[in-house]
């Protein structure tokens, strides 16, 4: 089987085709596939038509399901979940804004798997950005100075009671499961070298990031707020435009994502599966 691997010509993606990822993946096509995913950090496979076993066997073999905390998972399965909005939805849109999944967890996840059930005729693009770039891009002396900090990470502010998916969130229609341990703590480098690439890689971001290890509060979200700026400028992003019988996977070591709206009035529904971390 020949891969052919089309770049988005952004800051980062790719689109496969000359596969069937419902058919054997034998360990020649994993490590294709693997090369390309850490080259391009998000992979497309349009044209896929794929269930939900297929999707767990992909799963397995780009490195195992990792961890899914405050997510519980459709209906006969442990590790797939459901990215959904329904057409008549009015909550405030799921993931809209810049993250790396799990970003808190002791070992955060090596990367998501997200396959198309249903798409929107319009909008619903997810937007990824590059860190490995955004940090490359940086002046030396920033770059010095951001490798030396590290962030507090947290769940808090979604998945705690009190945070945005927590008790004052009202008809959503995705399984999202608040619970008070989002309130833990974990600490991560601010700049990470990519564990397989060995990139450095500016990771993640406001949302699950609480503070900077002996910095002031106040001081610590001025730069963070300075720094997301940086970190979503348009020439490190790639929108991500979904097709039905697609399958995308991108590595959350090197790529920021986030959810868009634009499809009011249409249901938008895709199975997630969470990619382990590397053991290496
Ligand atoms: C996710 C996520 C974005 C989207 O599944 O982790 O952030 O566009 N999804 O649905
Ligand atoms: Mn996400």
């Amino acid at each position: 089987m020949t891969l052919q691997i089309e770049i988005s010509g952004q800051a980062c993606g790719a689109r496969v085709t000359g596969l069937d990822l419902a058919g054997e993946l034998t360990p020649q096509l994993v490590q294709e596939i693997r090369r390309a995913w850490l080259g391009h950090k998000v992979l497309a496979f349009p044209g896929q038509r794929l269930d939900d076993d297929a999707l767990e066997r992909f799963t397995i073999a780009m490195g195992g399901f990792g961890e899914d905390p405050f997510f519980a998972p459709i209906e006969g399965r442990k590790n797939i979940a459901a990215i959904l909005r329904e057409e008549n939805e009015t909550s405030p849109l799921f993931a809209e804004n810049w993250h790396s999944d799990w970003s808190f967890l002791a070992r955060p996840p090596a990367g998501t798997c997200l396959l198309a059930i249903d798409i929107p005729p319009t909008g619903g693009d997810t937007l990824f950005a590059n860190q490995a770039a955004a940090f490359a891009a940086l002046p030396d002396d920033r770059k010095d100075q951001l490798r030396q900090l590290t962030a507090i990470h947290s769940a808090k502010l979604a998945y705690a009671p009190e945070g945005t998916y927590g008790e004052k969130d009202a008809g959503r229609s995705m399984a999202i499961r608040p619970d008070p341990s989002a309130r833990n703590t974990f600490l991560h480098p601010l700049v990470k070298p990519h564990p397989e690439t060995g990139e450095e890689c500016l990771f993640s971001t406001l949302g699950y990031i609480v503070g900077i290890e002996g910095m002031e509060v106040t001081e610590a979200f001025a730069l963070l707020s300075d720094l997301a700026e940086w970190q979503s400028r348009d020439e490190f992003v790639y929108r991500h435009r979904w097709e039905p019988e697609m399958l995308v996977m991108w590595d959350n070591r090197a790529v920021l994502h986030k959810a868009t709206g634009g499809y009011e009035g249409h249901r938008r529904e895709l199975h997630r599966t969470t990619i382990a971390a590397w053991a290496g």
